[in-house]
């Protein structure tokens, strides 16, 4: 298939040019920035953090964080002084080792970072969970990890079935008023009194960081994990790509429950020794422009769904507010519409970046970084030492224009090194040992620019946020109603795609609005809000094929009213 690019559009802010240096780019070389390339002796946090507050950074502010209640600063050296109280915390009062899985189920708080690199500097390795989880969410990743101990607050507890968790040895609460006891810990009381010398733990490049949890279209969600080394890629997109510099003061809007939030919220960043914004609470843009403005952020990650949610509420709005502090503004998590691109023209003046990479790519990957000329509606190029392509079934590049897989050259430093407990599926990702296949389809245009077109899986993302078809069929087939339940994502303006649920009822139930609501709060409950069919619509039979699986492309035909292609597999 032949598809026309759009034209070019030359920045008018030129970045950085990096291009012409970095085309032979050797991953080495990102390496000379860290300590570990002269002592051998790696720990993510100490470059994160350490290192920072041993060099004139140490007054630096790393943190500013701001929530309804809250709004304080910690310089690289507090810091250093938090997360060494943390990993005492954890050496005091737990039997966490190197190697052990710690989690971290809670909202935006400072205390969630030093939790986090407090761990990292034991060695431990961290799985980071998004605070929407429902019980089932948490229990299935709790459970596919063996966590040993988690830092959670006195609300959400409720939602860890601790009695179904045997390897759950340690329960730290962030609250007030906390009753202790061998299982329970008071985790602000004890960070008090902690002391703030920590030996840390010297881990090997190869060693395992964090566990993301992560939906494909069939199973339970998979445990990526990502290495200390992933720093190297992590470092040097934010020079890239980001085009960080020593005086920007940075804003990922990303929680740290998701990839972008801890690679791009907590590990970037700080490698950097960047400035950096957390803001907490829920998605406003009065709150949210009003933090560009106070916090004069020069330098703004956020995501599609964001900006379209932004542009919904409209221009008179961004005029209330001094935008002018932004340099560079840029995009994930789902295609950039040009339209998107345009909005951003007009209220900050400035192109929105887009990147695209994946949970199981650790960094980013195919970029407008720097001193690229952006194409509305492309990702951008790979960047420097990432050789990417568009590849057939069989693993063979195809030409220009020519729709395929979009594929990754295996062996980039952020690349996942396991799916938990998971060989096979870790090994299903790769392609002839030499490319990793993303599930994603895209072209390359004739000056090497990606250009996405969908998932050829079933994955569904929905508000940039993405979510496994097979966990909400599951969940539905558990309510006493429904017989059978496909899942598909539905296009959508503003969201991308939204959850759309086809189900069959069991003898006994008619549809009704009723049982919707009662079946979508039934989702909420059990596995996460986000996870929720927005659209439940009632069918007497679903498509299915002779073995029982539900043709969900068959779903997707009908809801989009096309042809619904081959049939032959399905049953009578
Ligand atoms: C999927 C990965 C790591 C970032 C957050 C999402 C989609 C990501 C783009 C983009 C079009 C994109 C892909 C990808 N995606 N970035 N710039 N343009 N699609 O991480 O949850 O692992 O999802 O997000 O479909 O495969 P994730």
């Amino acid at each position: 298939m032949k598809i026309e690019a759009l034209p070019v559009v030359q920045e008018e802010y030129q970045l950085k040019d990096y291009d012409a240096t970095a085309r032979d780019f050797q991953w080495e070389e990102a390496e000379k920035t860290f300590t570990w390339y002269e002592t051998g002796k790696v720990n993510m946090a100490y470059e994160a953090i350490d290192r920072h507050a041993k060099s004139d950074k140490k007054d630096k502010v790393a943190l500013y964080y701001q929530d309804a209640d809250r709004k304080e600063s910690y310089t690289f050296g507090d810091m250093k002084t938090w997360t060494d109280k943390a990993a005492n915390v954890y050496k005091e009062h737990s039997n966490l080792a190197k190697g052990d899985r710690l989690f971290i189920f809670m909202p935006r708080s400072p205390e969630l970072y030093f939790a986090l690199l407090g761990a990292v500097k034991m060695g431990t390795i961290v799985g980071p969970l998004f605070e929407a989880f429902m019980e089932g969410a948490v229990y299935d990743r709790l459970l596919d990890s063996e966590a040993k101990a988690i830092v959670t607050t006195p609300d959400l507890l409720g939602r860890i079935p601790l009695d179904r968790l045997p390897d759950l040895e340690t329960v730290f609460l962030v609250g007030d008023n906390i009753k202790e006891d061998d299982k329970f810990i008071d985790f602000n009381k004890a960070l008090k009194n902690a002391s703030d010398a920590f030996e840390i733990e010297w881990v090997d490049k190869e060693d395992g960081l964090i566990l993301h949890y992560t939906s494909g279209s069939t199973g339970k969600p998979k445990g990526i994990l990502h290495v200390h080394y992933a720093m190297v890629q992590q470092y040097q997109s934010m020079k890239w790509v980001m085009d960080i510099r020593d005086d920007d003061i940075y804003w990922c809007t990303a929680d740290p429950g998701w990839v972008t939030g801890t690679s791009y919220g907590i590990f970037g960043p700080w490698l950097a020794g960047t400035t950096s914004l957390i803001l907490g609470g829920r998605f406003s843009p009065d709150a949210w422009y009003k933090a560009i403005e106070e916090y004069k952020i020069t330098v703004w990650y956020s995501a599609p769904t964001a900006f379209r949610m932004l542009m919904g509420a409209g221009d008179g709005i961004v005029k209330k507010y001094d935008l002018t502090s932004l340099r560079h503004v840029l995009s994930v998590g789902e295609p950039l519409n040009p339209e998107v691109i345009k909005w951003g023209m007009q209220v900050f003046n400035k192109r929105i970046h887009d990147t695209w990479w994946m949970t199981e790519t650790g960094a980013q990957m195919i970029c407008n970084y720097g001193c690229l000329p952006i194409k509305p509606g492309s990702m951008g190029k790979p960047l420097p030492g990432v050789k990417a392509a568009i590849i057939d079934n069989n693993g063979v590049e195809v030409p220009p224009f020519t729709m395929g897989n979009l594929a990754i050259k295996k062996g980039w430093p952020s690349m996942m090194r396991q799916v938990w407990k998971n060989q096979e599926k870790f090994e299903s990702y790769f392609i002839n040992d030499e490319w990793y296949f993303s599930g994603d389809s895209a072209y390359m245009d004739d000056d090497g620019y990606f250009w996405f077109q969908g998932r050829v899986d079933d994955v569904i993302m929905t508000s940039g946020e993405r979510v496994g078809p097979f966990e909400v069929e599951s969940k539905l087939l558990e309510h006493p109603a429904i017989l059978e339940a496909g899942v598909i994502g539905k296009p959508d303006p503003v969201r991308g795609e939204i959850i759309k649920a086809f189900v069959a009822l069991n003898e006994g139930y008619e549809p009704s609005d009723e049982l919707i609501e009662e079946i979508q709060q039934f989702v909420k409950k059990g596995l996460a809000a986000h996870a929720a069919p927005r659209e439940i619509e009632f069918k007497d039979k679903l498509p299915k094929t002779r073995s029982g699986k539900i043709m969900r492309r068959v779903l997707k035909a009908w809801e989009l009213q096309l042809p619904t292609g081959d049939l032959s597999t399905m049953e009578d």
